[in-house]
């Protein structure tokens, strides 16, 4: 099957576009998922939030000029089943030369056809830098869907409208006539103020179910992670902000229809007879510690009974 490609994209500054592209591709990843990460803005923060230095000559730069494969700057993360292109200053340059090549827009899209169209990664999620530039244009040609998040605050209405301007824009355009907003996420939601549930309350009016029914809580642990170059559910695993991205993966693996099924109660294999689980008990019970020792047995403590 070819790879869904998303990007997360809000030509509004630190509304949380690094931090859910890094944490949703971790958690998606930690669930048996192969995820590429791309890092298309020059800030490279994904690159540095998951753990890489920033390198010069190490971005998508020369991919996109004709120049290099796309598979010889693909680089692994620490991280199972999540590998990156990394991003760096000189990706900046990118903007300019790309300016004067033939079909610059749809640049990215031919780059990654054909790591696209092999079974290698299920999922390719992009990270937008803050502009509406040649770069992100290049994304949104190449991308099935595009992810919003919007922050919880007064403006974050403004910053969307222009969103779907460029979204029907590049629709109309013919040049990625089925892109879709496949959802809006509401981050560093904070419960305890009125305008966060007035905001989350307003945007829901406006695009109703294209927001995702979870909301990232503004927690100091996602900020803290990563200088640590560590996604959240490894950074702490155990925090709000760990649990609030595990459930925002799955209800984006669901929209995409990459959800695992939960078994049905009928599929779920019934527990051992009693008989059999006396049985299994009482073999279990005497281990030899060693064969070469005469009579040198050990006797476990009894499991509790179920
Ligand atoms: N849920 C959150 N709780 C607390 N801090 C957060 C949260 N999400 C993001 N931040 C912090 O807010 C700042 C901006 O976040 P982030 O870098 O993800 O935004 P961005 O949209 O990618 O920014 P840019 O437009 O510059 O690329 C960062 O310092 C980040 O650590
Ligand atoms: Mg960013």
């Amino acid at each position: 099957m070819p790879a869904i490609v998303i990007a997360i994209a809000n030509q509004k500054g630190g509304v949380g576009k690094t931090t859910t592209a890094v944490n949703l591709a971790a958690c998606v990843a930690s669930t048996g998922t192969n995820v590429l990460m791309i890092d298309m803005d020059p800030q490279a923060n994904a690159t540095s939030g998951l753990g890489l230095e920033k390198k010069s000559g190490a971005s998508i730069y020369g991919v996109l000029l004709g120049q290099e494969d796309i598979n010889s700057i693909i680089q692994h993360t620490d991280y199972d089943n999540l590998d990156i292109i990394p991003s760096e200053v000189d990706l900046c340059g990118a903007e300019m030369e790309l300016s004067k090549v033939e079909n610059h827009l749809v640049r990215l899209r031919e780059s990654i056809a054909p790591i696209k169209a092999t079974d290698r990664y299920d999922l390719i999620i992009i990270d937008c830098g803050p502009s509406l530039n040649v770069l992100t244009l290049n994304v949104f040609a190449a991308a099935d869907h595009l992810v919003v998040p919007l922050q919880c605050e007064y403006y974050a209405l403004e910053g969307i409208s222009m969103i779907t301007r460029v979204l029907n824009q590049i629709r109309e355009s013919g040049v990625n006539p089925d892109l879709d907003l496949l959802g809006v996420i509401m981050t560093m939601f904070d419960g305890r103020t009125r305008l966060s549930r007035q905001v989350v309350e307003e945007v829901r009016n406006h695009f109703a179910d294209r927001v995702f029914e979870t909301n990232i809580p503004r927690t100091t642990r996602l900020a803290e992670a990563p200088s640590f170059g560590q996604p959240i559910i490894y950074y702490d695993p155990y925090s709000a902000g760990a649990a609030a991205y595990e459930v925002l993966a799955q209800e984006l693996l669901e929209r995409l229809g990459l959800a695992e099924r939960a078994p049905e109660l009928d599929e779920v294999p019934p527990p051992p007879a009693f008989a059999d689980f006396k049985a299994a008990r009482e073999t279990a019970a005497v281990v030899p510690i060693s064969p070469a020792r005469e009579g040198g047995f050990i006797v476990p403590p009894t499991p509790p009974l179920l």
